[in-house]
C-alpha cells in the first residue's frame, strides 16, 4: 500500500470520529506486515477523562484484525488546517508497545487535515528512551 493509501484510509476514519466536544476529529490506519489494515478515530465521552484517541482505537482494532506483532506502520489524520497531527504521548506509549511486541521501529504517517502535508516518523524518534514490554522481560 502506498503511503497516500494509507492516509488516505486514516482520513476516511477521521470522518468517522465521535468528538461532539473537542470537534477535532482524528483517525487512525495500523498496517500490518501482509498489508492488512485496521482502523480508528477518537471516541470522546461526556465525562471528558474517558475519551479515546485514534491511535489507540486503531491498535485495538488492530490486534483483533491481525495482533499487535503484525503491526509495520501507522498513518495519522486529525484536524482541518496545514497542521501535522502527531500522537499524543499517551499514543505514543501504545505504539510503543506495538513496536517492541512486533520487534520493528514503527513508522508514522503524520497527515494533516488539510492534506497538504505529511510528515514521518519512527516510534523511536517519537518516544526515544522509552518503557515498554522489554523492560518487564528481563529475566530475574
Ligand atoms: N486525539 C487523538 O485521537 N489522538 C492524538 O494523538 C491526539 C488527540 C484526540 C483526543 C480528543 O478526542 C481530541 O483529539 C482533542 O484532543
Amino acid at each position: 500500500m502506498t503511503d497516500e493509501q494509507l492516509v488516505a484510509l486514516a482520513r476516511a476514519a477521521a470522518a468517522k470520529a465521535y468528538a461532539p466536544y473537542s470537534r477535532f476529529h482524528v483517525g487512525a490506519a495500523v498496517e500490518s506486515v501482509d498489508g492488512e489494515v485496521a482502523t480508528g478515530a477518537n471516541m470522546e465521552n461526556a465525562c471528558y477523562r474517558l475519551g479515546l484517541c485514534a491511535e489507540q482505537s486503531a491498535l485495538t482494532a488492530a490486534q483483533h484484525a491481525f495482533g499487535l506483532d503484525k503491526v509495520a506502520r501507522i498513518a495519522v489524520v486529525g484536524g482541518t488546517d496545514a497542521t501535522v497531527c502527531t500522537p499524543c504521548g499517551g499514543c505514543r506509549q501504545a505504539i510503543l508497545e506495538a513496536a517492541q511486541v512486533s520487534g520493528r521501529d514503527v513508522e508514522i504517517l503524520c497527515a494533516s487535515g488539510d492534506g497538504s502535508s505529511v510528515e514521518r516518523y519512527a516510534i523511536s524518534t517519537l518516544i526515544p528512551h522509552g518503557f515498554g514490554p522489554a523492560n518487564l522481560a528481563k529475566p530475574s
